[in-house]
């Protein structure tokens, strides 16, 4: 396995205004993991928990307060001049969450994918260009040419979403962070798009960072998945491994939340309170800092919870 990116112990500290006092919080504490060429990483968790703070270091949009960011073992974030910024960027490319708002509404759909080309590969010929343009819409599946002179409010959420993709692969990426990519899709056309990427990953030999709320997910794109919470990796390893059998209080909080359609809202509705009384002292519990980790099963680790708890009868 060639390892591409490698983060190591970030720590990302925000000072928040209190009245008149600035108070520093913690939205990193000590994240770690690697990316491999031709696999995909799910980093997984709820709302706040840092998942896309993290992306940011990665793509240099924040300074870490302390921790590094490692390309090919070179560490990014020391690099300053333009260039190798913009060597970086090249290498690493991110897709976010809102398909419309990460495209500029007057601009077609041509115009979105000839810049990224063109900065890639100045040389290209008229001819050249076309080609090239046809090729990366047949890549993320929007076959028709005519797609090209389609502006953003002429595309269905989904087409747009292919269309940011087109763009960050535009320039050949190593690495792609896709940000919550599906979750602003309607839920029939989010299957599709989960398996472009799986698709995209395998051909074009990418490191994938998959950034998602919904664990249930993760399965379809990622070999390995990392369960946060609150600014620290509590549990990752194999997804198989992590859902088949989650080792944290919290990883099992998440498993536990995913709607089982078999059972009625009435028997639901019945656990609720009982349910959220156990999810807070979970949560309460998975705060605690920790860097501690034991192995749970081969390639599969757990962050050592600060006391020994009974393990909550969660799923
Ligand atoms: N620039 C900033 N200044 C201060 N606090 C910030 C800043 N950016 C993020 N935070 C805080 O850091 C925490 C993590 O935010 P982040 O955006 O990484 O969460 P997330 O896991 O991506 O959540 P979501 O699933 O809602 O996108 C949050 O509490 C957020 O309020
Ligand atoms: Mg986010």
């Amino acid at each position: 396995m060639t390892t591409l990116l490698q983060v190591d112990n970030l720590q990302q500290t925000f000072l928040l205004q209190q009245g008149l006092r600035k108070v520093p919080f913690e939205a990193l504490r000590g994240v770690s993991f690697s990316l491999q060429a031709g696999r995909a990483l799910a980093l997984v968790g709820e709302s706040g928990c840092g998942k896309s703070t993290t992306a940011r270091v990665i793509t240099r949009m924040h300074e870490p307060t302390a921790g590094r960011v490692l390309l090919h073992g070179q560490d990014v974030t020391e690099l300053k001049s333009r260039r190798a910024l913009k060597a970086y960027r090249k290498s690493l490319q991110m897709v976010f969450q809102d398909p419309f708002g990460s495209l500029n509404p007057t601009r077609s759909v041509r115009h979105h994918l000839t810049r990224p080309l063109r900065l890639h590969q100045p040389a290209l010929k008229r001819r050249q260009l076309q080609q090239q343009l046809e090729a990366l819409l047949e890549l993320v599946e929007l076959g028709d040419p005519g797609m090209l002179d389609k502006y953003p409010h002429q595309m269905s959420g989904g087409q747009r979403q292919r269309v940011n993709l087109a763009r960050a692969l535009a320039v050949e990426p190593e690495v792609l962070i896709a940000d919550e990519p599906t979750s602003m899709l309607d839920v029939s056309i989010r299957m599709d798009m989960l398996n472009l990427f799986r698709k995209l990953k395998a051909e074009r030999q990418l490191g994938l960072l998959y950034i998602t709320h919904d664990i249930a997910t993760a399965q379809y794109v990622a070999e390995d998945t990392a369960v946060m919470y609150a600014g620290q990796i509590v549990e990752y390893g194999p997804t198989a491994s992590v859902i088949d059998h989650p080792s944290h209080d919290y990883t099992r909080l998440l498993l536990s939340s995913v709607p089982d359609p078999t059972r009625s809202f009435a028997e639901l509705a019945a656990e609720e309170s009982d349910f959220r009384e156990r999810a807070d002292r979970i949560r309460q519990q998975s705060r605690a800092a920790g860097s501690d980790y034991e192995k749970v099963a081969e390639g599969h680790y757990c962050l050592r919870q600060a006391v020994t708890q009974q393990k909550e009868a969660l799923c």
